[in-house]
């Protein structure tokens, strides 16, 4: 067992909540019969084909939101029992036994861990908003036609809250769903260390041959700050930067948080920016790095092209924006599945980085997609 397995396998079990939500969905639209019948490992493209034909209709007589379904099934349903495994990055194939789990099963579940420890009593950091997320998947689906993707807004979490009577809480964001319940202070912990931790930044930048040091040299023949970390949490990977270079003072390393129960970071320059005001800029223009480490991945496409647009315009053609994110492959595929049910987010690939990248004026210029832990991409101005 390679020593990063354990890391690999936590983060599965407990994406997995989520990950469920998406079973009944696969019943609704006849996938698991569609994979047994083609009876190989089969690529979207081909079950999309096969759904089309057992439809009895071609694309155009399709629902929008039917095909957008099949197209964005980046997910692996269900454990080792379940029919249909995700081999490779949007590869489908049946399996022999047929024991899955329902959305009531996950609905029942959730109610209990909801009514009997409370909300702010889980350990676990958002393990309750992914059950209920993923009890109201199918839902939320069918509230509204099979509208998907979802709005940050409008996801089977803000759904689930509605259906239980809380009007209020039915109308936040789930970052401020988890304020609200009390549970940001345990989520911010859990994000220092997250699933298991086997290499700091500077250790996987260089692991991936990516090299820093002529970067922070032209921030600092530019007189300008050195690295900015917007969402970056506690500050736990600018710590990790100013260990590996010593040179690196508090001024020059920047946390920009939107967190309340983030009030000072020792060693670091915390600053609050609230990247999704559409009347604020990104205040630090110039930066030698502006980071962006698992925030892309809680965002839908719209909001995150927006992000970029911001930092484009404040970046200089010698910046650098790094994006650290999960690899959108098999290993993390429950855990693109909880970002869809919690936030309307997802993870990405490299065509679908490029995309980004050309609408907010950026282009990537290094990328590193390892199997398990968090990968790089690196974005220019154009
Ligand atoms: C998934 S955590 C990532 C934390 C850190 N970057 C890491 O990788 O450990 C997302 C972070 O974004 C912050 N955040 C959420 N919405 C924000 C906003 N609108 N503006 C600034 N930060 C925000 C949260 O407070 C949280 O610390």
């Amino acid at each position: 067992m390679s020593a990063q397995m354990p890391g690999i396998q936590l983060a599965k079990t407990v994406t997995s909540v989520a990950a469920l939500g998406f079973v009944p969905v696969a019943i609704k639209f006849g996938l698991f019969d569609i994979l047994v019948e083609i009876g190989k490992p089969a690529h979207g493209k081909e079950v999309l084909m096969a759904y089309q034909h057992s439809a009895n209709g071609d694309e155009k007589n399709m629902p929008f939101d039917r095909r957008r379904i099949v197209r964005h099934g980046g997910t692996r349903f269900g454990g080792h029992d379940s029919r249909v495994r995700l081999l490779r990055q949007r590869h489908y194939q049946a399996l022999s036994a047929y024991t899955l789990g329902s959305t009531w099963s996950v609905a029942f579940v959730s109610r209990r861990i909801f009514n009997q420890t409370g909300p702010c009593q889980s350990k676990s950091p958002s393990t309750t908003e992914a059950l209920l997320a993923g009890a109201f998947l199918m839902r939320r689906l069918e509230s509204d036609g099979y509208q998907y993707p979802f709005q940050e807004l409008q996801t089977p979490l803000q759904f689930a809250y509605q259906k239980m009577g809380d009007v209020e809480l039915a109308q936040q964001h789930t970052y401020d769903i988890m304020a609200a319940e009390g549970r940001m202070d345990s989520f911010n912990r859990f994000m220092v260390g997250k699933f298991m931790k086997t290499a700091t930044a500077p250790e996987r930048l260089a692991l991936f041959q990516y090299h820093l040091n002529p970067v922070l040299q032209d921030a600092k023949s530019r007189r300008v700050i050195a690295m900015v970390d917007i969402g970056g949490g506690r500050g736990e990977m600018m710590l990790e930067f100013k260990q590996a270079f010593p040179d690196l003072t508090d001024k020059d390393l920047v946390v920009q948080e939107f967190n309340q129960e983030i009030r000072e970071i020792p060693g670091l320059t915390l600053s609050t920016w609230d990247y999704k005001d559409d009347g604020s800029k990104q205040p630090i223009e110039g930066a030698g790095v502006y980071h962006l480490a698992h925030i892309l991945h809680n965002l839908p496409d719209l909001d995150a092209a927006r992000l970029l647009q911001k930092l484009s315009q404040a970046m200089h053609p010698q910046s650098r924006l790094l994006i650290h994110e999960f690899t959108k492959n098999a290993n993390n595929a429950k855990m693109h599945a909880s970002m869809i049910a919690l936030f309307g987010g997802r993870e990405r690939s490299a065509s679908e980085w490029r995309q980004l990248a050309a609408v907010a004026g950026l282009r990537v210029t290094f990328e590193a997609y390892p199997e398990a832990g968090e990968g790089l991409v690196e974005m220019r101005k154009l």
